[in-house]
């Protein structure tokens, strides 16, 4: 267990947590390595005998440290701006290992991804085939291009970040896909290799799976039966992390679904997960400024905040608590309304939570906060970005420093007023 109690003390990887409160302060992300690679072996082992490559969706951990341990266990990089693509090479990955996704890429950014040389740019709408094709022209650039589908599958996931149905913004209808496909390869400056697909994210039930695979496997034979070739799927993320005790998807079966819808098609798969890789292996340490007794309910009023961790406010997302000093076995659980400073009532963490006794002081932990936490965090009621803490092999590091108020309001200049 990356995080588990040790002599009544919530710990990393064996690193307390109070330790780095008092160091780092609070609140700070804390990521366990073991549990990153962990995670990461999970995919490679149960893709051990297939064509797979593994690029990480940085959009659910963008720390530069963390892409690069990933790097460095062999992953590549999903990237869906051009900020990613900067991150993903900064911290190590090479562009032959980098895929580009997102329904919106401005012709700046698919320049820059054919400058950078990256392997793939998944293409979502015929505006943005024909965009990229004007911009490789322009450079004199070959774009190796997979065209994003939409299967029309519903991944039974939280509607906000369900992306595979057919009034969701993304990819191309089935219906047109092989059209679409045959109108890239006569595109000058494209190089069309595949497909793609991604259904959402925080699948538990890996069913949805099967079914937009089996499409996918029939959009290949039938590109195929029109003359055109297709050497590479991209199978998009979304394996889910359990939250709250539910069973984690199987990796193993996964594998099979995969294998048995795509394995005797000869193409290359990339698998682009996020959450799965990062989720369990991060928490949110914060600290309790206040235990306020409501009319009718006990405020946890703690120094961390929605800016800091939008998942509950924002899909009414479920995140455990633990306080860092274990409480007793006997101790008493109360229902208590775990809520920040923010102004708005939406900032709260959880309702009516049942909690052992806590005082002002004390530390909690948010658990499975590695994944959207820290790269959904804003400066909103002007608060720092927090900072975020590598635990590995009984040493720990920061990773990302917090924010200082004075970088924060730095960025606001004073109007140089100009004639048009
Ligand atoms: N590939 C594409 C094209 C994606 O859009 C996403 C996630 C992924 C891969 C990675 O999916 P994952 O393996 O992490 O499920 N902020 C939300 C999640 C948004 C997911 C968006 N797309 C949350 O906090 O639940």
């Amino acid at each position: 267990m990356a995080f588990s109690y040790v002599s009544g003390v919530l710990t990393a990887d064996g690193v307390p947590l109070d330790r780095l409160a008092e160091a780092v302060g609070t609140p700070v992300y804390v990521y366990a390595a073991s549990r990153l690679r962990a995670n990461y072996q999970a995919y490679a082992q149960a893709f051990a005998r297939d064509p797979v490559d593994v690029c990480f969706a940085l959009k659910a951990n963008s720390n530069q440290s963390i892409i690069s341990l990933f790097a460095r266990l062999g992953a590549g990089a999903d990237v869906v701006s051009e900020g990613e693509m900067r991150r993903a090479l900064a911290a190590g990955v090479p562009p032959q290992k980098v895929v580009f996704s997102g329904v919106g890429k401005t012709r700046d950014e698919l320049a820059a991804a054919l400058v950078a040389g990256i392997h793939q740019i998944n293409v979502e709408s015929l505006p943005e085939l024909e965009a990229l094709s004007a911009v490789a022209v322009e450079l004199g650039r070959t774009a190796p291009v997979a065209l994003r589908i939409n299967p029309d599958v519903d991944a039974g996931t939280h509607g906000k970040i369900a992306t595979g149905r057919k009034e969701d913004k993304f990819g191309i209808d089935l219906g047109h896909a092989v059209q679409a496909y045959a109108k890239a390869c006569g595109l000058p400056g494209l190089a069309p290799k595949g497909y793609a697909v991604h259904i959402g994210s925080q699948l538990l039930n890996i069913n949805p799976y099967d079914d937009a695979y089996g499409h996918l496997s029939d959009l290949v034979i039938a590109t195929r039966e029109a003359g055109l070739k297709v050497e590479r799927l991209d199978l998009g993320g979304g394996l889910g992390v359990p939250y709250r005790g539910e069973t984690a998807p199987d990796h193993d079966a996964y594998a099979a679904i995969v294998r048995k819808r795509l394995g005797n098609l000869g193409c290359r798969l990339t698998l682009e997960p996020g959450r799965s890789l990062v989720g369990d292996a991060g928490v949110l340490l914060a600290r309790v400024i206040y235990v306020k007794e409501g009319l009718h309910r006990r405020f946890l009023i703690v120094d961390a905040a929605m800016n800091d961790l939008m998942r509950p406010t924002l899909y009414d997302a479920y995140h455990g608590i633990r306080p860092v000093f274990e409480a007793a076995a006997d101790a008493p659980l109360a229902p208590m309304d775990v809520v920040g400073p923010i102004c708005e009532t939406g900032d709260t963490f959880a309702r009516q939570r049942d909690l052992p006794p806590m005082a002002a002081g004390e530390l909690v932990a948010f658990m499975t906060a590695g994944a959207y936490g820290a790269a959904m965090s804003s400066t909103y009621n002007s608060r720092p970005l927090v900072a975020e803490v590598l635990v590995d092999d009984g040493q720990w590091a920061v990773i990302r420093r917090r924010q200082t108020f004075e970088e924060m309001l730095a960025l606001d200049v004073a109007p140089q007023w100009r004639h048009v």
